[in-house]
């Protein structure tokens, strides 16, 4: 795993300070709008649910 345990917690901190492009090595943005957009994140309070499906343009 190229990321610590932690990662899922802070990795929008570090695409906000880094810039997405460091991930697109690796990653399919269609990976990171799946993620977002079809789970329901336990614990996302609706308003920051919205804003992220704002975000992956479903809504
Ligand atoms: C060197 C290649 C590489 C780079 C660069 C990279 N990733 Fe990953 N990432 C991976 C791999 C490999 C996995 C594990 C995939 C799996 O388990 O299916 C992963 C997993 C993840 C996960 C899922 C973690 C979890 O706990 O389920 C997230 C979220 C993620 N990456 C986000 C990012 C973000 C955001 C960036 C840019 C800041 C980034 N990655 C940069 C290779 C990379
Ligand atoms: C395993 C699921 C998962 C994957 C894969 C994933 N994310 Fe996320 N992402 C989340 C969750 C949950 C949140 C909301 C909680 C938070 O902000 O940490 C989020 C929030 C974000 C935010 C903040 C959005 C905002 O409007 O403030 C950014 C930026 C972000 N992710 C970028 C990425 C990028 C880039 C990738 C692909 C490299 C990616 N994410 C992959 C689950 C994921």
């Amino acid at each position: 795993m190229p990321h610590g345990d932690d990662f899922l917690k802070r990795h929008s901190s570090v695409v906000k300070k880094n810039g997405k492009k460091t991930c697109e090595k690796c990653h399919l943005e269609s990976g990171c709008t799946s993620c977002h957009a079809r789970h329901i994140h336990p614990g996302l309070k609706r308003e920051r649910l919205e804003e992220l499906r704002r975000g992956a343009g479903l809504d």
